[in-house]
Order: C-alpha cells, then sequence, then structure tokens
C-alpha cells in the first residue's frame, strides 16, 4: 500500500486541531483562564497521542471519527502535563511549542490553573460529548474510556513517572536502567499507551486486539521518551520549539546519561522493531501504525 505519513499526519493534526478549538470556543475567549489554556493547546503540538487513537481505531477496521472524544481529551490532558512539567517548581523552561512557557507568558499562578482546567474538562468532554462532536461511542464505552485514561494519567500512571523524575537527581538509583526504564514508561509510557487503546476502546475492538495494541503501543511509548533524551542532546531547539541540554543541567536520568548516545539509539529501535513485529497480524489497515511507530525514533521535534 502506497502511505503518505507526512500528508497522514497534516490531515489528522487538521482535525484535533479543529475539534480542539471548538471545545475552547464553547468558552469566554478574553477570560484570562481560557487565553492561557489556548496558548498552550493550540501552539502547535505534533498530536501524536490522538493520532496513535485514530490510528489504532483505524487498525481495528472501523470508522476512526468515533474516536475523536478520547483523541481531544488525551491531548488536552498531555497538555497540562506539559505545562506543569514547564512550571518552576518542575522543569523550569521557558520555552514550550515553540513558543513561551504558560507561566512565562502569563503567570505562574495562571499556568497552574490552565492546567487544572484542561485534565478536569478532558472528561467533561468525554462523559458529555455531544455539545461538541457528531458521533461519540455509547455512555458504557465512555465510562470505560474515562477510568483508562484517569488511571494512565494518575496516581500509578503519568504522575507518578514525573514524581520519580522529580525525585531522580538525588536517587539512589542514579545508574539504574530498570529504574530508568520505569520512570520512562510511566511519565510517557502510560499517556502514549492509553492513546492506543482508547482509540481501540472507542470503536469496541475486542479484547485480544487490544491486548496486542496495548503491548505495541508500550514499546513505542518507551521509544518516544529515549527519542526525546536523544533530541535533548542532539535536537535543534528552534525545530523542536523547546529547550536542548536542559536534561544535563538539571541531572536528569536519561537513558544517554546511562548507556550513552549510540546505545540509545540502538535501543530505541529495537523497541520500535520489536512494537511493530507485535501487530505483524494485523492487515493493511495497520499501515499507519506501522508508519507511525518508526517515525518516533526517525523525527527531529
Ligand atoms: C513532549 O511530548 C513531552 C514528552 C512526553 C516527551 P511531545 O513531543 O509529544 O510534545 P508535543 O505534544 O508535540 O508538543
Ligand atoms: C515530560 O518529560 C513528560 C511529561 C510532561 C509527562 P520531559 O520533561 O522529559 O519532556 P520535555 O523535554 O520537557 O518535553
Ligand atoms: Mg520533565
Ligand atoms: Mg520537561
Amino acid at each position: 500500500m502506497d502511505f503518505n505519513l507526512k500528508q497522514y499526519l497534516m490531515e489528522k493534526q487538521e482535525l484535533v486541531n479543529r475539534y480542539l478549538k471548538l471545545i475552547l470556543e464553547q468558552f469566554n475567549q478574553k477570560h484570562k483562564l481560557i487565553m492561557a489554556m489556548d496558548h498552550s493547546l493550540m501552539a502547535g503540538g505534533k498530536r501524536l497521542r490522538p493520532i496513535l487513537s485514530m490510528a489504532a481505531a483505524q487498525a481495528c477496521g472501523k470508522d476512526f471519527l468515533i474516536a475523536l472524544p478520547a483523541c481531544c481529551a488525551i491531548e488536552m490532558i498531555h497538555t497540562y502535563s506539559l505545562i506543569h512539567d514547564d512550571l518552576p517548581a518542575m522543569d523550569n523552561d521557558d520555552l514550550r511549542r515553540g513558543l513561551s512557557t504558560c507561566h512565562k507568558k502569563f503567570s505562574e499562578a495562571t499556568a497552574i490553573l490552565a492546567g487544572d482546567a484542561l485534565l478536569t474538562h478532558a472528561f467533561n468532554i468525554i462523559s458529555q460529548p455531544e455539545q461538541v462532536f457528531k458521533i461519540y461511542p455509547d455512555t458504557q464505552t465512555r465510562i470505560k474510556l474515562i477510568s483508562r485514561i484517569s488511571w494512565a494519567a494518575g496516581i500509578k500512571g503519568m504522575v507518578e513517572g514525573q514524581m520519580l523524575d522529580m525525585q531522580s537527581y538525588q536517587s539512589e538509583q542514579r545508574d539504574n536502567l530498570t529504574h530508568l526504564k520505569k520512570i520512562h514508561a510511566l511519565k510517557t509510557g502510560k499517556m502514549i499507551t492509553v492513546s492506543v487503546e482508547a482509540g481501540a476502546i472507542s470503536v469496541d475492538a475486542d479484547t485480544e486486539t487490544i491486548e496486542k495494541l496495548i503491548i505495541y503501543a508500550g514499546k513505542i511509548g518507551l521509544a518516544f521518551q529515549v527519542a526525546d533524551d536523544i533530541l535533548n542532546i542532539e535536537g535543534d531547539p528552534k525545530i523542536m520549539g523547546k529547550a536542548a541540554g536542559s536534561d544535563a543541567l538539571n541531572d536528569k536520568m536519561t537513558f544517554p546519561a546511562i548507556i550513552g548516545l549510540a546505545e540509545s539509539k540502538k535501543y530505541a529501535k529495537k523497541l520500535i522493531d520489536d512494537a511493530i513485529e507485535t501487530i505483524s497480524q494485523f492487515d493493511e489497515k495497520a499501515v499507519p501504525l506501522r508508519a507511525i511507530a518508526n517515525y518516533i525514533i526517525n523525527r527531529d521535534h
């Protein structure tokens, strides 16, 4: 099958952007809180997580448009995590998605609240999709989505990963690769995994298919953060729209810091090859999922 990844990514980004904008347009655009949410949400992220949801729904052979509420919710949660991640109390970054970070542009208090609002409203969107979306999953499926997404984002998911990341500079496990894999799998892997899962849940895929997709997603999720660590060393901040070199400056536990750049690249490639192998039984409808897996380690931002 002739597949144009660049075009696929662009079309799906536009679709997600349109709906995210519609969600914000339900509120007063002149309110500072909404302006701060808009600043970070519409700044031009890659929308990788929603794209993965749609690609997973498609791989299950169904209309991916029904996954859009979950797609938007996940991107809102991801954006909240970035706003908080950039705060002075956390990574203290000035640049995100090519713009000033939310707290630099507005204030720390506003950035904290914009993050809170994005997180909270994400679940409102899944539970009441009819205000914005034409098609959406049934009530039972929506409860399942809320359950899986809140689990991935929370105490045993992304937030735990962020907690371990924050503690890593003083951790006794500084050189422990197993511990680092745990941090990465939690802080980045969980939300990527649930993105794929949510796409499949939205189209009511069977358990066996979902299980395979979760294994695929866990591997690309970990590879994604390894690639992020590599980009933090080799990437161009102008292209990435965020700072480079900050991990070393913050004394973060990263793959390159522990096993070196060359080994990190090999490891990321192996994860992606394994991920693609996991879905080898899927037919040509999984072509986008395979292409996205490769893109995750070949991207420049
Ligand atoms: C950045 O995520 C934060 C990580 C989890 C590594 P992305 O690289 O997906 O950021 P955006 O959404 O494109 O800005
Ligand atoms: C961000 O990880 C992970 C989350 C926001 C959950 P990093 O701190 O490593 O990512 P960047 O480099 O700031 O995007
Ligand atoms: Mg961080
Ligand atoms: Mg950061």
